[in-house]
């Protein structure tokens, strides 16, 4: 099993060896969870992993399905070079649980909402490298700074979310072979 840094939670292995199915989950998935797929879907390419490691996100709330993203998240991810064009809003359900292999939620009440945490439900700031264990602030009712501050979060904790990602599928590649 992954070794992970201290605090963070163990990564669990894929369901097919050699493939990785990760999903974001927040409330609206206009804000936090798409920005993170944006940065995180980056981080996979960027790896080399796009072909092994799938990333989706989705909202516990159903309000904004097949809305693009908030605009003022655009605009942060869009300031820091990411492309935020193709998302369009999904709504979670239990169906999620079985498809990922890991699925990071926001805050504590995207935890409750999706059922608790398990081995596969985690909060995604536990893998956070400053500090494990927070949640990611909803910053729909505030202003431009709370963007930017999120994607602050979610750039730094995407990061190792891919290097545990890729220890994971790399083990259970090696264990199959
Ligand atoms: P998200 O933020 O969960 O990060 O996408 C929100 C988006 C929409 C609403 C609340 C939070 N809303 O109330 O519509």
């Amino acid at each position: 099993m992954t070794p992970d840094r201290p605090g963070a939670p163990t990564i669990p292995a894929p369901r097919v060896p050699g493939r990785y199915a990760v999903a974001l989950v927040c409330l609206g998935n206009i804000c936090r969870s798409p920005m993170a797929d944006v940065v995180l879907s980056r981080q996979v390419e960027e790896a080399g992993l796009a072909a092994q490691v799938r990333v989706a996100s989705s909202g516990t709330a159903d309000w904004h399905v097949g809305k693009p993203m908030d605009p003022r998240a655009a605009a942060a991810l869009r300031a820091q070079g990411y492309d935020p064009s193709t998302h369009r809003a999904r709504h979670f359900d239990a169906g999620w649980l079985e498809e990922h292999d890991l699925v990071l939620v926001m805050d504590e009440q995207n935890l409750a909402d999706v059922g608790g945490r398990s081995e596969r439900v985690q909060l995604f700031r536990d893998h956070d490298p400053v500090g494990t264990g927070g949640v990611v602030p909803d910053p729909y009712y505030g202003g431009d700074e709370g963007f930017e501050e999120v994607l602050t979060m979610v750039e730094r904790t995407s990061a190792a979310v891919v290097a545990a990602v890729l220890d994971s599928t790399e083990q259970s590649a090696t264990e199959r072979a």
